[in-house]
């Protein structure tokens, strides 16, 4: 495809959401949330209660469950589930963590291939998420890995959370993000590592218009 695309990936709360949204608006691309799409599967399986060790029911989820994205008013992506407004729930631990166990199901993952590579729609497209250079976009001409330490993730969170009324522990969250990040980099299946061709920015102390001005350079230099 001619359509350009600039994938973002990296781990948990290395400010992939916030920077590709950004970046997407900059450049008046399309912006694909695939961790959102991974999420809604994990989601819906709660809401249908099904079993987490049942893969096969869980491949039919990611077939069956619709996903819709929308910009509200105030300029917040906001996620349908089946039509459901889910947004927030998505964003909890609860279902990071099973975005994480059902992303882990190769078959899943291929349910959501086509689904996701639809997202690349002229005039451009930012996609975020954990494979968008290694498997889903390879052709990508524009590739970004985000990576922050550990304990500046774990803040980052923690303040988001603060922000929105909601008490959390910080060594709690800084336990979770790690062990997110070594089921997410040990999997057997689309693990979490930068393309070889990736441009890896560290975003450890960095502001959030410092990042965009990086990765907007990569595009438009
Ligand atoms: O990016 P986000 O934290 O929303 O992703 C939630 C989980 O979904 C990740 O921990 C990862 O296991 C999975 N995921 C994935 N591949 C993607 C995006 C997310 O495996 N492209």
């Amino acid at each position: 495809s001619s359509i350009p695309v600039l994938t973002i990936d990296g781990p948990s709360g290395s400010g992939k959401g916030t920077i590709s949204r950004l970046v997407s608006q900059q450049l008046g691309w399309h912006y694909l949330d695939s961790g959102a799409l991974y999420r809604a599967v994990g989601v819906a399986a709660g809401w249908a209660d099904l079993d987490l060790a049942d893969p096969a029911a869980l491949v039919r989820c990611a077939f069956d469950t619709r996903v819709g994205f929308r910009d509200d008013p105030s300029g917040e992506l906001r996620v349908l589930v089946n039509d459901i407004d889910a947004t927030d729930e998505l964003r909890t631990e609860t279902a990071g963590a099973a975005a994480s166990a059902i992303a882990a199901i190769p078959e899943v993952r291929s349910a959501l291939k086509d689904r996701q590579r639809a997202f690349r729609q002229a005039p451009g497209l930012v996609a975020d998420g954990r494979d968008m250079g290694t498997v889903i976009f390879p052709d990508a001409p524009f590739k970004v890995f985000l990576t922050a330490s550990a304990e500046e993730r774990a803040e980052r969170r923690y303040k988001q959370l603060k922000d929105k009324g909601v008490s959390v522990n910080l060594d709690g969250l800084l336990r979770e993000i790690l062990a997110r990040d070594a089921r997410d980099a040990s999997r057997a299946v689309a693990p979490l590592r930068p393309a070889d061709d990736a441009v890896r920015i560290d975003t450890t102390g960095l502001g959030i218009d410092a990042v965009v001005e990086r990765v907007l350079q990569l595009v438009t230099p």
